[in-house]
């Protein structure tokens, strides 16, 4: 059985407690948050701490922290030769202080109270020693089917494909929600539509699957859309994309 210690009370935190608490073949052995008056939905009967000093040995101490704390955080954990571990896409394994670092990246996003089966997350992993290696192969093959490893570098790279594909899809929701707000009319309307276009990616290529005004070089309805918007932020996002859009399918149109 691997022992786990949690350092971090946050949305990836609380995920994982969870995988690992359904898991008998992991036991996670303390949750330390520095904010002892934060109520969190940690089992009570697990260690709750507050002090790094009094933290009990495991295999593994997961740091699912802020990015920008993990150097400080792994400064104050890193004598005892622990292996310590961060959880981040956009952070490099060197960031980490001491001698004995490593990677446990759960390719998906994160929200407190929302629900997900780690089954179907993919774990990139990565560690400056084989014998760590093996332990964060053998934790991720515990909660998920998709284990890999991959370097910091390639996995910075993965991250930035992530905020395209997560971030900016989802802030364009955002957008079509507010002018479904604005014009009264439901965004519900629109769920069919936003859930076939990411179930097409099964079958098709982001190319392939492309449809719409811009890739059809419709000037006419795209000037009318340009017309109905009222604030120059959305227009100029609606010009770029729809550029952007005419640009990668160019010689089709
Ligand atoms: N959210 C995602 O979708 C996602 C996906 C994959 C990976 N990650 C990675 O997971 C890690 C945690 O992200 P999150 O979304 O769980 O963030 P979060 O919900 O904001 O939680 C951050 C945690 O870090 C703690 N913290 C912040 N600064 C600290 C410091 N100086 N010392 C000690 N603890 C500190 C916070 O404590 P307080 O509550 O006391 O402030 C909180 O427990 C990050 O490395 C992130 O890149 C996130």
């Amino acid at each position: 059985m691997l022992s786990v210690v949690l350092v971090g009370t946050g949305n990836v935190a609380e995920h994982l407690f969870h995988a690992f608490e359904d898991n008998e073949a992991v036991n996670v052995l303390a949750v330390m948050g520095r904010n002892a008056l934060q109520q969190h939905p940690f089992g009570e009967k697990f260690l709750r701490h507050t002090n790094y000093e009094n933290l009990p040995q495991a295999d593994i101490y997961l740091l699912a922290v802020s990015d920008s704390a993990i150097a400080e955080v792994s400064e104050r954990l890193s004598s005892d030769q622990r292996f310590l571990v961060h959880v981040s896409g956009a952070t490099p394994m060197e960031r980490i202080a001491g001698e004995r670092k490593g990677v446990f990246y759960p390719l998906q996003t994160f929200t407190k109270g929302k629900t997900l089966d780690f089954k179907d997350i993919p774990i990139l992993v990565e560690a400056n020693s084989s014998e760590l290696q093996t332990l964060l192969l053998e934790l991720g093959k515990n909660i998920s089917q998709t284990v890999q490893v991959v370097s910091s570098k390639k996995r910075e790279k993965l991250h930035l494909a992530a905020v395209f594909a997560n971030n900016f899809v989802n802030h364009l929701f955002a957008i079509s929600e507010t002018i479904c707000i604005m014009e009264k009319v439901s965004f519900d309307l629109l769920k069919p539509l936003i859930y076939e276009t990411a179930h097409k990616l099964e079958t098709l290529t982001p190319k392939q699957a492309q449809t719409g005004p811009a890739k059809r070089g419709d000037m006419e309805t795209m000037k009318k859309h340009l017309s109905q918007l009222n604030d120059n932020q959305t227009k100029d996002l609606y010009t770029l994309m729809s550029q952007a859009i005419q640009n990668y399918h160019e010689k089709e149109l």
